[in-house]
Formats: C-alpha cells, structure tokens, sequence
C-alpha cells in the first residue's frame, strides 16, 4: 500500500500541485515558508481527515478562498479518495466515489502517519493525542473497531446532551454506551498487549534505555463501565458530562518509573515520541502486514548524530513509503531518493 498519486487545491499557500509518488523514498525540498509542510499536511488530511498541525482544517484552506480540495489514488490495491473542507461547514470526504459518514473510514484507505518538529506533544500535551495514537492502530487491526468507534462517541454526545438538557433521560443511553465502551476498552487493550515486544525493542534502540508504557482504560482497572457509571452519576449530573469511560483512557510512559513527561529532556521526549509511532508501525508491517506511508517533516531537528543514525536505521528497516522534507537537495535520511520534488512559493514541480 502507498500513495502513488495526490493532488492539492488551495492547501495554505499551495494553490495547485500534483505529485506523482514513488513507493519508496520521495523528496520535498524548498526553503523556510515554500509550502512544503502544507503539502505533507495535505496528504495526511487525506488518510485522516484532519492536519496534524491543528485542529482547525480551516486554517489549512488558503486564505484567499472558500474550499480546499484534495484527492488521492492509492496502489496496492488501487483506491481512489478525495476530500473537501470548506468555511463554515463540516469535512467531506469520498472513498472510491461514495461519500463516507466518518472521517475515519478514511484511515482504512490510506493508512498514513507523521513525524514531525512537534512530535513531542505526543507526550507532553493531553491525553487526546494518545488516545488517537492508540486508535489509529486499532483501526488497521481489528476491522470493526472504526464503527465500534464511531457508535460510541455518538452515543456519547447524546448522554452528554441529555445531562445538560433533562438529565433523567441519560441514562437511556447506558446500555449501550456500557456494550460499546467495554468492547472499545477491550480492542485498545488487546492493541497495545501487541505492540509491548515492538515498544521495548523500539525504545531501548532508540531512547537507550527502558521505557514503561502502560494503558489505562478510562475507569476503574477493577471495576465493570457500568459500575464507573453508577459510581459517576452524581458529578455526571452536576456538570454535564460522563466522567467515566474509554473517552478517558490514556497511555502512561515512565521513564526509570517516574513520568516521562516530568523527568525526560526535551530530547528524550522526542524520542520516546518517535519510539511510539514506529513501534506502532513495526508492528503494523510484522504482525499485520500493514505498510502505512510515513511523513518526515524536517526530521533531523534537534537529534544529536548519535540518535538521528538510530532513527535512520529503524525507519529504514520499516521498508514503507516515505516522504521527508528537506531544506536542500541532499536529505539526512537517506543519500539517493527515488524521486525529488522543488517546491518554491507554493508551486511544486519534479526535479
Ligand atoms: N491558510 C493559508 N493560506 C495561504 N497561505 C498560508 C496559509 N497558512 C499558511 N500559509 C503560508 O504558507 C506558507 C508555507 O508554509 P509551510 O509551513 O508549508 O512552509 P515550509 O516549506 O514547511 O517551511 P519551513 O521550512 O519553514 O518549515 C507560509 O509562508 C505561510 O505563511
Ligand atoms: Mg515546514
């Protein structure tokens, strides 16, 4: 699976490009401000529905204009997916022509993940980004899990409704809120059990040492959803909203048992960070034969020589489709890539 083909219409400063994609090592030069970010963050959008420079797809339409389109085709097997995000109105997207009723169908298309300068925040920021670093795996692993997903978190939203509006209505929605949640829990727990000997390997190889990371679901390890429930009822009421459930849950990481986000340097952090996300995909590639393609925006920022050559050898070792950016011509990451692209004040051309 790789992204042979994108096509970009006002994504930020890009006003039009077309790439055509290799399956292997793919270059995006340009200097500071030429577009090159945008048209990695265009090609997420495309496997994600969302950037990864922030939680406002708007800010990605350019400012000149209404609407950004984005369309992709896939080989391997050949998909073809398109998405539209417009002012003031919700996300579009369409796999093989179809429109899609979550943007994270998206995800079963065109696996894609991002490393980037902000890499970090995977740890330092809230638990809503592990939570999505969880879940991305899971979607490639476990097929009914993005409509699990889905039914849950409408549910959700409409307990939450009913607490602000007549709260004994709420717990209508428990039955299923309790099916859905536990079966949500149970495929992040199963996930994350697999990704434990890729974790370890991935972290001592590149962090240098152990790095515990542990789940925890949402509620009470001992107890059932139903019970966190009851248990949550009152200050569920009090303030509107459900207190217990997997829209909690988190991942821990410790570093010498301690909480990496308090005793790791900037540095470390980063690694641990990358360490996640390629232990994800390790575990992708080995155990469910999942190749997903990975962004490398400006990768080599703030790894001393030591850790980037570590780095280097474990993405390399991935064999995945990649695409990295770079200030010039000559690319940290690898010394030949199979195709090269310019970019110079939002206009892309092959080299
Ligand atoms: N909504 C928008 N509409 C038009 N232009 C935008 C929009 N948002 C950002 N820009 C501009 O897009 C340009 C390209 O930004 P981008 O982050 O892609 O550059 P880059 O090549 O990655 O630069 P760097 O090497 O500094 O990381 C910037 O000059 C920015 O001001
Ligand atoms: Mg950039």
């Amino acid at each position: 699976m790789s992204l042979a083909f994108i096509s970009l219409e006002n994504v930020r400063c890009v006003e039009k490009a077309e790439l055509g994609l290799h399956p292997e090592r793919n270059l995006i030069w340009g200097p500071n401000g030429s577009g090159k970010t945008s048209i990695l963050e265009g090609m997420f959008l495309l496997g994600r529905g969302r950037s990864f420079r922030t939680r406002n797809t708007e800010r990605l339409i350019h400012y000149r204009t209404p609407q950004l389109t984005v369309f992709g085709r896939t080989a391997d097997p050949e998909r073809a997916l398109g998405l539209q995000a417009s002012r003031g109105a919700a996300t579009v997207a369409k796999i093989g022509g179809e429109f899609l009723s979550s943007l994270a169908e998206l995800s079963t298309v065109f696996p894609v993940q991002v490393i980037d300068p902000g890499v970090h925040k995977l740890l330092e920021e809230s638990a809503a980004r592990r939570r999505r670093w969880m879940d991305w795996a899971v979607f490639h692993v476990e097929h009914g899990f993005v409509e699990v997903w889905t039914r849950y978190h409408r549910a959700l939203q409409q307990r939450n409704a009913a607490l602000r509006d007549d709260a004994t209505q709420a717990s209508a929605w428990d039955p299923e809120l309790i099916q859905l949640g536990e079966s949500l829990a149970e495929s992040r727990r199963r996930s994350l059990e697999g990704l434990q000997p890729y974790w370890q390997d991935t972290a001592r190889s590149l962090v240098g040492r152990e790095v515990e990371l542990t789940y925890s679901q949402g509620w009470a390890r001992d107890g059932t959803l139903a019970d966190a429930l009851r248990g949550s009822w009152a200050r569920d009421e009090a303030r509107g909203i459900t207190h217990a459930g997997p829209h909690r849950a988190d991942v821990h990481l410790r570093l010498d048992g301690l909480p990496a986000r308090e005793v790791a340097s900037r540095g470390q952090q980063k690694l641990i960070a990358v360490a996640m996300i390629l232990a994800q995909l390790a575990m992708l590639r080995e155990g469910f034969a999942t190749s997903p393609t990975l962004l490398l925006d400006d990768p080599a920022a703030e790894l001393d020589s030591t850790h980037l050559s570590a780095f280097i050898e474990q993405v390399l070792r991935l064999r995945c489709q990649l695409v990295v950016t770079a200030l010039g011509p000559d690319p940290v990451m690898f010394s030949a890539p199979d195709r090269v692209f310019h970019v110079e004040q939002g206009r892309v051309r092959p080299v």
